[in-house]
C-alpha cells in the first residue's frame, strides 16, 4: 500500500503555495494524499508565524495526537513557526519527526528520503540560501486560478515583522522561468495568475536580461490565454509607477492593487521601520488614481503598535478617508520573536488594541458602503467562482433576502470584488465556475455586490 499524507496549511498564500509544492513533491515520491489526519501516515502542519495566534494552532493540532492517536504516524511541521521554533518543537512535541523552514524546501525531496530511512528527527533550518522552491510536480489545488512564487524570502527589516527571519533573504526566480511556468499553465486551461512574494516590488530577474517586476508583469499579460493577472504583496517603498503604467497597457492585468500602509501616521511609520511617510505612501496612491483604469485599492492595517498615541490611530482613520480603500485587512499589534518591536516600550493594553480595530473596522464599513454604492449600475465582467450555495451572511447583511441568495452565482471582478447575481434563463448555458460573464450591478453592501448576468 502507498504511503498517505495528509497537510494542513495555516497563514497567507505563500503557504497555500508552498504546501501544493510540497503535495505535489509526495505525490511524486509515491505519496497519496488524504483529507484527513487520522487517516494519514505522514501528517504535515504548513505554519504561519505572523502573530501569536497563528503560531498557536499547530500546538493545539499536535497535542490532539499526544496520547495514542498519533501512534504510528509521522509528523512534520513546516513553514513559519517550524522555522522560528527550530528544534524546541522536538521538546515541545515529542512525536515530531520533521522540521523544516520554507528555505529548505528546495531540498524537500531529501528531507523526505531521511524521515523514511528511519532517521527519528530530521530538521531542515538553514536559512542560508540562494535558492527558490520551484517544482514541476505542484498539485494545484484550483481548477482555473493558479500561483505562480516570483520571489522569496524578505531583506525589510519592519520592527513587528518575523517574515525576514522566517522566510530567509530575498531570492528572484529567473524571468525565462517564471514565464514557462505562465505558458505551461495557460495550456492546462488555467485563466488566472496570481504572481506571489513577501515584497513582488522588489523583484528582479537574475538573468542578464535583468527584467523588473513590471517588466515581467506586461511579459506574463502578454501570455497567450491568459487573462487576469494579479499580484501580492506590494511594499510602499519599492513600488514604481511603471507598475500602474504596466497596467493601464494590458489589459490582462487586473484593476486592484493590494498596498499595505500598516499605519496612516508617519511618527509611528518611522518607529516601524517602514521606510516611507505618510506623504510618500499618497504619493503612490496619487499615481495609481492618475491611471486610465479604475484601479481599486485595499491594505493592511495594524491598530496598538507600542506607543500609537490616540492622535497617532486618528491620523489612520483619516488616512482611510483620504485614500477611499475598496477593503482592509486589519490586525491587532502582536509582539513577535526577534523582532526589534519587541524592546520597545508603551505597549497598548489588549483591551484598547480592541476597542481601536473595532473603530477602524467600522469606519471602514462605510467607506465600502460608499464605494460600493457608486458601482450600482455599472457593467462588471466577472469570473465566476461557483454557486453562491451558502445563504452567505455578508449577502444577507448586504440586504438579500436567503431564497434568492441560493439560487445565485458567485464571480470576482477584476477589481477584486464579491459579486452574487442571478442569471436569466436565455443565459444558463453561457454561466458555469471557471468562466467570464458580464452582471450588470443592482445592488451594493459594504462587502460585495448584487447583479443580473446580462
Ligand atoms: N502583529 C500584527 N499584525 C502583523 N502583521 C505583520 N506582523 C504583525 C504583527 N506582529 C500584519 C501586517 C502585514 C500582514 C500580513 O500582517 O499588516 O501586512
Ligand atoms: Fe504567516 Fe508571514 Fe509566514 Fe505567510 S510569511 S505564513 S503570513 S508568517
Amino acid at each position: 500500500m502507498l504511503k498517505s499524507f495528509y497537510i494542513e496549511t495555516f497563514g497567507c498564500q505563500m503557504n497555500v503555495h508552498d504546501s501544493e509544492k510540497v503535495a505535489g513533491t509526495l505525490l511524486n515520491s509515491g505519496y497519496r494524499q488524504v483529507d484527513n489526519a487520522d487517516d494519514a501516515d505522514l501528517v504535515l502542519y504548513n505554519t504561519c508565524s505572523i502573530r501569536e495566534k497563528a503560531a498557536q494552532k499547530v500546538f493545539s493540532r499536535l497535542g490532539q495526537f499526544r496520547k495514542g492517536r498519533g501512534e504510528g504516524k509521522q509528523f512534520a511541521v513546516i513553514g513559519c513557526v517550524a522555522q522560528q521554533e527550530g528544534e524546541k518543537i522536538f521538546e515541545a512535541a515529542p512525536h515530531v519527526n520533521l522540521v523544516a523552514g520554507s528555505a529548505s524546501y528546495s531540498r524537500f525531496s531529501e528531507l523526505l528520503a531521511q524521515l523514511e530511512s528511519g532517521q527519528r528527527r530530521v530538521t531542515g533550518l538553514s536559512l542560508d540560501t540562494d535558492q527558490t522552491f520551484d517544482t514541476e510536480f505542484t498539485k494545484r489545488g484550483h481548477p482555473f486560478r493558479a500561483y505562480i512564487t516570483i520571489i522569496e524570502g524578505c531583506d525589510k527589516h519592519c520592527a513587528y515583522c518575523v517574515v525576514p527571519f522566517t522566510r530567509g533573504p530575498e531570492r528572484s526566480r529567473t524571468a525565462a522561468s517564471v514565464l514557462a511556468e505562465a505558458r505551461r499553465l495557460a495550456d492546462a486551461g488555467y485563466t488566472e495568475i496570481q504572481l506571489l512574494g513577501q515584497n513582488v516590488n522588489s523583484y528582479r530577474d537574475p538573468s542578464p536580461a535583468a527584467v523588473s517586476f513590471a517588466g515581467l508583469l506586461s511579459q506574463v499579460a502578454e501570455v497567450p490565454g491568459i487573462r487576469r493577472v494579479r499580484f501580492t504583496t506590494s511594499h510602499p517603498r519599492d513600488f514604481r509607477r511603471e507598475i500602474v503604467e504596466a497596467i493601464d497597457s494590458h489589459p490582462a492585468l487586473c484593476d486592484h492593487i493590494h498596498l499595505p500602509v500598516q499605519s496612516g501616521s508617519s511618527s509611528v511609520l518611522e518607529r516601524m521601520l517602514r521606510d516611507y511617510t505618510r506623504q510618500e505612501y499618497m504619493e503612490r496612491i496619487g499615481w495609481i488614481r492618475q491611471a486610465r483604469r479604475p484601479i481599486s485599492i485595499s491594505t493592511d492595517i495594524i491598530v496598538g503598535f507600542p506607543g500609537e498615541t490616540e492622535a497617532e490611530f486618528a491620523e489612520t482613520l483619516s488616512l482611510l478617508d483620504e485614500v477611499g480603500y475598496d477593503s482592509i485587512f486589519s490586525f491587532q499589534y502582536s509582539p513577535r520573536p526577534n523582532t526589534s518591536a519587541l524592546r520597545m516600550e508603551d505597549a497598548i493594553p489588549d483591551e484598547e488594541k480592541g476597542r481601536r480595530l473595532r473603530v477602524l473596522q467600522q469606519h471602514q464599513r462605510e467607506i465600502q458602503w460608499q464605494r460600493n454604492a457608486a458601482l450600482v449600475g455599472t457593467l462588471q465582467e466577472v469570473l465566476v467562482e461557483g454557486r453562491n450555495t451558502r445563504g452567505n451572511r455578508s449577502l444577507n447583511r448586504d440586504g438579500c433576502d436567503e431564497h434568492s441568495c441560493n439560487e445565485q452565482w458567485k464571480g470576482r471582478t477584476s477589481q477584486n470584488m464579491m459579486l452574487n447575481f442571478t442569471v436569466p434563463a436565455s443565459l444558463e448555458h453561457a454561466v458555469a465556475a471557471g468562466e467570464y460573464c458580464n452582471v450588470r450591478v443592482s445592488k451594493a453592501g459594504p462587502n460585495s455586490l448584487v447583479g443580473e448576468a446580462v
